[in-house]
């Protein structure tokens, strides 16, 4: 931890003013991390109902956290509901968090980028599309950055900043700052498929599911993986991270391998793990039911 603690070290970047767009599993529990840990935050969304559960989280959050009344307060006033995106023009770090899809993103970068500061940080949160396909539309394509969150984000300290060929080497020096301003541990990758974490990751997912395949129960694949020393065992962290997200990084990452049936099954039917309330388990009140 010492090394990435270096990262970001030789920027002087610092920002008051983070404006987040997506109010969904990720974008919700960034803006919330960020209020947190001291920022003004404006959360942005296209639907209202978005907004209202990730405020509720955030709540959470702060009383878990911070404990005095006072301290909670304070930082329920920093996150600021913003279904206009008036936040845009004030922030030092914007950060999109929607659909993963490169039109949606497009559309977006379009109407952000007139709108913000200079010298603000531009970030995508996308764990699978290429920065370089995503920036073709701005008109100053070297300032965008990957600052790519893992779920859950308040427990999970490692954010990768991801560089693209040709950015600006300050954004990125930029963005390891922000993310240590934010007491979380920046590791510089550069844009590949997966990364570096889920490069490593969605192999190790998918043949867990591969022995779901083939008949070892879910349970036992995640016992074999907690006994092994692992803190998660790998389907229950696949119904964590969303099979649909899952699938889409496996697709991205097997080389043409054929994904899992147990996977593709469930995506199909709408079993999403965690967030549908339903994947390899049955989820209630945020925990898996083992043996269900
Ligand atoms: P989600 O589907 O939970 O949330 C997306 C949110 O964006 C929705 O609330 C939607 O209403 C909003 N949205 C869509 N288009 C919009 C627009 N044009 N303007 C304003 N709001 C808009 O998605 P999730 O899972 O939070 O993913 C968001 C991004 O984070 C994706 O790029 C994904 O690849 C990335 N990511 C997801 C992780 C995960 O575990 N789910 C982990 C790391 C990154």
């Amino acid at each position: 931890q010492e090394r990435l603690k270096g990262f970001g070290k030789d920027s002087e970047f610092v920002a008051q003013h983070v404006h987040v767009i997506g109010a969904g599993v990720m974008g919700g529990d960034i803006a919330a991390w960020c209020a947190l840990r001291g920022l003004t935050v404006t959360l942005q969304d296209q639907n209202l109902e978005r907004i209202a559960p990730a405020i509720k989280r955030a709540d959470a959050l702060f009383r878990k956290k911070l404990r005095e009344p006072l301290k909670v307060r304070a930082a329920f006033d920093r996150l600021i509901p913003d279904l206009a995106g008036a936040g845009v023009a004030r922030a030092d770090v914007v950060i999109e968090a929607i659909f993963e899809n490169v039109e949606a993103k497009h559309a977006l970068f379009k109407s952000l980028e007139p709108r913000m500061k200079p010298d603000a940080i531009l970030a995508s949160n996308t764990s699978s599309l290429k920065l370089e396909d995503l920036r073709t539309v701005l008109a100053r394509p070297e300032r965008l950055v990957g600052i790519h969150f893992f779920n859950p984000v308040a427990m999970m300290p490692l954010v990768e900043v991801v560089e693209a060929a040709g950015a600006d080497p300050a954004a990125v020096r930029a963005a390891c700052a922000f993310v240590k301003q934010i007491d979380k541990l920046p590791l510089p990758v550069k844009s590949a498929p997966g990364f570096l974490v889920n490069a490593v990751l969605a192999p190790y997912m998918l043949a867990a599911m591969r022995a779901v395949d083939e008949g070892v129960a879910p349970e036992t694949v995640d016992e074999a993986m907690l006994a092994f020393g692992m803190p998660m065992g790998p389907i229950e962290l696949a119904d964590t991270v969303g099979l649909d997200i899952a699938m889409a990084a496996g697709k991205q990452l097997a080389d043409g391998a054929v994904a899992p049936r147990c996977l593709t099954q469930r995506v199909e039917q709408g079993q999403l793990g965690k967030k549908s309330g339903q994947g390899f388990y049955t989820w209630t009140q945020g925990k898996p039911q083992k043996g269900s």
